[in-house]
């Protein structure tokens, strides 16, 4: 007897799918007219399923079209092509799963997609994609993912290819759009993380470090940060250890012997060139992270305090999307469909407020849009008496 929430999950899924079966046109189900082709570029995160989950009900349910699933990102577009039918049917009781069926390939692998061939020389990858375009009958894409994949999906555009962005990070870095899926779930986790650490932190009167992830955009930091009662929050502003400090001796001397800091991994101290980077190679997205331990350990040495070091890392990136997610995923979804009916290529599908609207894929691959460091959310914090280590 299947008794686990994923399996019930599963059960839900068929039986709905085989209503639903029955519902299409069998000449609908294999698609008509227009065959979309989908994929997921970038590293993954929460409701990478629900976004292609909306692509294939709304095309198949509203439209009658087919759609393509390439995997592994734009690399399964080279030659040979790595595609499957998604249907329906085939993509039954994925919405509450985390990452992607589709798999995925981020940083070096899709920047070299761009740049050059198994035998080194530089390729013309929209040549090779327009060729397994028209060999798998494909009439348009649907690019998911973050700025890799908008910067990818808009030079094939450019090169005359018809293609539509969806926007995906935990990060929510992408400029043209007020908010991307994935963002929200992270901020739960790292939300959830707060809560925990908060307890044993009291117990022990410690200070607990937690490194969270976001790039430079410093997003989850401060959004967590405010909704897990974090002390300190350290975005990517540069910030003064010793008012870190300050603020960590304040709070003891006000009888609160434990505090809570949380550093995004793009953060940096006051004089420092740039952020702490673990890795980078040619032609790679930098890894970033390491401030979290650099920041304990300058706590510990000001402040002779018990401090330990929390790492969130890939966890954020993990688990079942959060139902804004899951939303906001199947709006994005179905809202790139309906640019595809309306032949809107080049374009983004994005979120304005609350409304699901587009930009070009030229505004949505500008300059990573970072936190306002002098915005409403950074006012209240401090209004809070949260320190951000500046003055
Ligand atoms: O862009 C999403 C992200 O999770 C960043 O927050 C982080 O810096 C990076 O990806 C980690 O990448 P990787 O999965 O290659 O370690």
């Amino acid at each position: 007897m299947k008794n686990s929430a994923q399996e019930e999950q599963g059960i839900v899924g068929v039986r709905h799918a085989e209503l639903f079966q029955e519902m299409i046109p069998a000449d609908v189900q294999s698609g008509g007219k227009m065959k979309i082709g989908v994929l997921t570029g970038g590293g993954d995160c929460p409701g990478l399923n629900a976004v292609i989950r909306a692509i294939v009900k709304t095309s198949s349910v509203k439209y009658g079209w087919g759609v393509t699933g390439i995997e592994e990102g734009f690399e399964g577009l080279n030659t040979p092509a790595k595609i499957r039918a998604l249907t329906p049917w085939t993509i039954r009781g994925i919405l509450p799963i985390g990452g992607t069926i589709l798999g995925t390939t981020s940083g070096r692998k899709s920047r070299q997609i761009k740049k050059r061939a198994g035998n080194g020389r530089p390729i013309n990858f929209s040549r090779v994609v327009k060729k397994n375009m028209k060999k798998h009958k494909l009439s348009c894409l649907i690019a998911i993912g973050g700025d890799g994949t908008m910067t990818i999906a808009k030079s094939l555009h450019d090169d005359g290819i018809p293609v539509i962005g969806a926007p995906k990070t935990i990060d929510n870095d992408i400029p043209g759009t007020d908010r991307s899926f994935g963002f929200q779930t992270a901020v739960n986790t790292a939300t959830d993380a707060l809560d925990k650490l908060h307890t044993t932190a009291a117990s022990h009167h410690r200070v607990i470090v937690v490194e969270v992830m976001g790039r430079y955009g410093g997003w989850i930091a401060l959004e967590a940060g405010i909704a897990g009662g974090a002390d300190v929050i350290l975005v990517p502003d540069p910030f003064q250890i010793e008012r870190v400090c300050k603020a960590i001796i304040k709070r003891y001397e006000q009888g609160m012997r434990f505090s809570i800091v949380i550093v995004a991994e793009g953060a940096k101290a006051a004089g420092k060139k740039r952020s702490i980077i673990q890795a980078s190679e040619e032609g790679s997205v930098e890894r970033l992270g390491g401030i979290g331990t650099q920041v304990g350990e300058e706590i510990m040495r000001m402040t002779e305090m018990d401090v330990r070091v929390t790492v969130l890392g890939h966890l954020q990136r993990g688990g079942s999307p959060s139902p804004y997610d899951r939303l906001l995923a199947t709006r994005f979804g179905a809202e790139a469909v309906k640019l595809v009916e309306q032949k809107c290529f080049g374009q983004m599908v994005c979120l304005k407020g609350n409304v699901i609207k587009s930009v070009s894929l030229a505004e949505a691959t500008r300059k990573a849009k970072c936190i306002p460091i002098h915005g409403a959310l950074v006012k209240t914090a401090e209004g809070l008496g949260i320190s951000l280590g500046r003055e």
